[in-house]
């Protein structure tokens, strides 16, 4: 069981436009020939904060000038937030808040032994590498700059580092990297 950070981001660090827009992502690449077919087989839990979850109410279950689509996850999902958001009919997704170590208790319960997904953002991935919770990170990192927006991480994490595992070229738009987070 891993409890893993799996993104995009953009080379200079950010995983969406500060208005929530992940348009400069799509044309990077197609996901299936990314590693996401065969990690998402893995998962048996996911997290996110409410801005990657009100993303998903807009853009995929109620997307503009098409009828609505189911939730995409067959997993039981946590979803972070302070305010009461709408939930999706026929997704087994969990409203919390607070400190994240209960939270991943019942995570790893509920996953029978499959990896935990922290779909982001990046400060909420902040909060379970804090508590001793993150175990990797797996970047897709797409080939272009953003300036700006909403960060990978937004910590400072220097000593010690992550540790390098993998780099893969996925077409001119990607290289996925993946890396240990170390222990003690
Ligand atoms: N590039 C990619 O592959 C990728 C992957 C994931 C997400 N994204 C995108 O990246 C953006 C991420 O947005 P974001 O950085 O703002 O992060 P986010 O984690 O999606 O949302 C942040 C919000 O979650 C709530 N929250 C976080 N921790 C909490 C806690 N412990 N308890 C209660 N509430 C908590 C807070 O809002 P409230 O309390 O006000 O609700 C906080 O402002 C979204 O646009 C998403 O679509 C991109």
């Amino acid at each position: 069981m891993t409890t893993q950070y799996y993104t995009a981001s953009s080379l200079d660090g950010f995983i969406a436009t500060l208005d929530d827009s992940l348009d400069w992502l799509f044309p990077l690449g197609d996901i299936n020939e990314t590693g996401y077919p065969s990690f998402i087989k893995e998962v048996g839990a996911l997290a996110m904060g409410s801005a990657t979850y009100e993303w998903m109410l807009r853009h995929v279950i109620n997307a503009e000038g098409r009828e609505p689509v189911s939730w995409p996850y067959a997993q039981p999902a946590w979803v972070f937030s302070s305010r009461r958001l709408p939930n999706v009919e026929g997704a087994d997704v969990r409203f919390v808040r607070g400190d994240v170590r209960p939270v991943h208790a019942d995570m790893q319960k509920a996953a029978h032994g499959k990896n935990i997904w922290l779909v982001g953002g990046g400060e909420l991935v902040g909060q379970f590498y804090d508590a001793g919770l993150l175990d990797e990170l797996i970047v897709q990192v797409g080939s272009v700059t953003l300036r700006s927006g909403k960060r990978l991480l937004p910590r400072r994490i220097t000593s010690p580092s992550f540790i390098l595992e993998s780099a893969r070229v996925i077409g001119p738009g990607f290289a996925e990297l993946r890396y240990r987070v170390p222990r003690g």
